[in-house]
């Protein structure tokens, strides 16, 4: 009895100086529960927006909760005229403003797309990039835009074209969020990583080491055969979403467009603080089967988490899965938080040192009962079976 108390004590010690928190759980204790869920946007209800898409959830430095998503004005389609809609919550979930929009294109023909929000801790702000142009439908050329706030969410800059300092191509952030290294190399960089065009497809980081006032081009995995019209099958890495690990590497799982090798999820590794995305640092996980998505990502207290619509064909099946090992394997046990369509999917948590913001992960995903784009969805997953 002693001994096994000593072990359990030991490996809770040990596995809070690993994760670098005086955690209250262990990872052994995780047994994901959906302890919550709400609808955020349902596409149609209201009068300027026909269709809510491509959710991103982050938190923010004061420990408030954005929902963020395109809301599409005259069609479910990706071109066209949009807002950026958001809801906050200072609640952790609990409860959540009213819609604002916090940028509108007008009438743009091949208006804006989203997106990855980062948050920088060190400077207290949320960034929010975005693409218009993206389809050059109609409109030329694409480009990378910037809208930041210094208030927990609730006023936003005037939008900045960072295809000045990056040069004009065509870049779609995300969809998730990027990051801010919290450990060496690069300590403070913000790392923003999304895809090219279809054709020019791969994956592309942009990097910023001054809080976002400047921001230069970074790692590349480029498509094969890069710059040409694609055959099914080819190497076509897409939409991503990159984490810190905790030896300070940058994980990025991304959508495998084509099928190249799978039906599975492409990862790939920066080991350089997002310079290069080396070859070597290249596998394809056939335990995340995909059916072509933007899929969720997010690394807490050592564990890796994961969410897609898990199934080789369609978009239903929504899952949450986890890794002890930092996606070398998956826990077997895997949590179905919703069996019908379900399509885009972002993670957050909150980082405070209290054992509640411990207990907590956070999802947002499309979700229906005929079609993905019916709803946007909030979900709060107590890790720890709801003890
Ligand atoms: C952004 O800057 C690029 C490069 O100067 C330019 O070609 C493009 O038209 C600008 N986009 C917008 C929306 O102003
Ligand atoms: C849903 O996903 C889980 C995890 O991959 C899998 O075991 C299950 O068979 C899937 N269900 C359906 C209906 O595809």
């Amino acid at each position: 009895m002693e001994t096994g108390s000593w072990t359990s004590a030991g490996f809770l010690l040990l596995s809070a100086l690993l994760s670098g928190c005086l955690c209250a759980y262990s990872p052994a204790q995780l047994d994901p529960l959906v302890f919550e869920e709400q609808l955020l946007w349902v596409s149609g209800a209201q009068g300027q927006v026909n269709t809510y898409r491509i959710p991103l959830i982050t938190f923010t430095p004061q420990g408030s909760l954005l929902a963020i998503a395109e809301g599409r004005k005259s069609s479910s389609g990706d071109i066209g005229a949009k807002f950026i809609a958001v809801r906050r919550s200072t609640d952790k979930g609990n409860t959540w403003s009213p819609t604002a929009f916090i940028v509108d294109d007008g009438s743009f023909t091949d208006g804006l797309n989203l997106g990855s929000v980062v948050v920088d801790e060190e400077a207290g702000s949320v960034i929010l990039i975005y693409s218009i142009c993206f389809h050059l439908y109609h409109c030329k050329p694409a480009s990378t835009m910037m809208v930041e706030s210094w208030d927990d969410g609730l006023s936003w800059s005037r939008p900045k074209n960072l295809s000045v300092q990056l040069g004009v191509k065509a870049f779609a952030p995300g969809p998730g969020f990027g990051i801010q290294k919290r450990l060496d190399p690069a300590k403070g960089r913000l790392v923003v990583c999304g895809h090219g065009t279809i054709e020019g497809d791969g994956v592309f980081c942009i990097l910023s080491d001054d809080h976002g006032e400047t921001w230069r081009n970074g790692a590349a995995l480029k498509s094969i055969p890069y710059n040409q019209p694609k055959k099914s099958q080819d190497f076509n890495p897409d939409e991503c979403q990159p984490v810190e690990l905790m030896d300070g590497s940058i994980m990025i799982n991304v959508r495998n467009q084509n099928n190249y090798h799978c039906h599975c999820r492409i990862v790939v590794r920066s080991l350089d603080g997002g310079l290069t995305l080396p070859v070597e640092e290249l596998f394809f996980d056939t335990a995340l089967i995909d059916p072509a998505v933007a899929a969720g990502a997010l690394q807490k207290d050592g564990v890796l988490y994961f969410t897609n619509p898990s199934s080789d064909q369609k978009r239903v099946n929504l899952t949450l899965r986890w890794s002890l090992t930092n996606g070398k394997t998956w826990e077997n046990k895997a949590v179905q938080i919703w069996p019908g369509p379900s399509g885009y999917s972002c993670l957050t948590s909150l980082n405070g040192d209290s054992v509640e913001d411990q207990k907590y992960i956070f999802v947002i995903y499309e979700k229906g009962h005929k079609d993905i784009i019916e709803t946007i969805s909030f979900v709060k997953i107590h890790l720890y079976g709801g003890r």
